[in-house]
């Protein structure tokens, strides 16, 4: 099977069921990296409120890449910085939450492990807020990837908490600036190139060429992600 079969195969399976097929991930840097400065609007483009960001709900909105989906969480409760360690002995601070009571936080939404991610048909990674306990990790309060059931903790920086997935989930610097919240950039290692190199044809599909798919923004709109997608699997 040549290059361009294999990768078809691939995007075909990740995008309708649990990606199977493909090996190791390059790993990128761990450290702090800013992209665009991209303020949080709501769908009739004003800045969306830490009000507005209810804690019983998972957000979805794209960042910093155009196609690059991410979790924007309000854990309820105050989410202080942590030392978060990845399986290599590296370490990083992560800077905990934003908003009036801290609570509000971000991910990447795309699975460290194989880059199951949420697409306008299905998602298999999600958050399971205070009260709907995931089967996994067998608490609430947890973003789980149903695709090989990895489980990561929104209050400690993305931590790798069960499962497959090699380290923590990519996490979204935030910061909230006079009423308004502001994504500046990525903490910990990123999967965006694996991303944009396994699901090429379908972000061609969605965003008409890869150069679009790979546009940075600086305006990002907040959706429900019941909104976004039409099927949301829980495990
Ligand atoms: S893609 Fe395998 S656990 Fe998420």
């Amino acid at each position: 099977m040549d290059r361009r079969s294999f990768l078809k195969v691939c995007t075909t399976v990740a995008l309708t069921s649990p990606p199977l097929l493909y090996g190791v991930l390059r790993a990128g840097e761990s450290e702090f990296k800013p992209y665009k400065k991209a303020l949080l609007v709501n769908k009739d483009g004003k800045p969306v409120t830490p009000e507005e960001i209810k804690p019983s709900k998972e957000y979805i909105f794209f960042y910093p890449y155009r196609s690059t989906p991410c979790l924007l969480i309000n854990l309820g409760r105050r989410a202080d910085p942590v030392e978060v360690e990845t399986k290599d002995g590296h370490t990083y601070l992560w800077r905990g939450g934003v908003g009036p009571d801290r609570s509000i936080v971000a991910f990447s939404a795309i699975c460290t492990h194989q880059l199951s991610h949420p697409t306008p048909s299905t998602t298999f990674i999600n958050y399971y807020p205070e009260g709907k306990k995931a089967k996994i990790a067998k608490r609430d309060l947890v973003i789980q990837c149903c695709a090989h059931m990895s489980a990561f903790d929104p209050a400690k920086g993305g931590k790798v908490i069960e499962g497959p997935a090699p380290f923590p989930l990519t996490a979204i610097v935030l910061s909230y600036e006079q009423g308004k919240i502001y994504a500046l950039g990525t903490l910990g290692k990123e999967v965006y190139e694996d991303f944009f190199d396994v699901f090429k044809p379908d972000l061609r599909k969605l965003y008409g060429s890869s150069r679009k798919a790979r546009e940075l923004v600086d305006v990002c709109t907040v959706l429900e992600m019941e909104e976004y997608t039409e099927e949301i699997v829980r495990c």
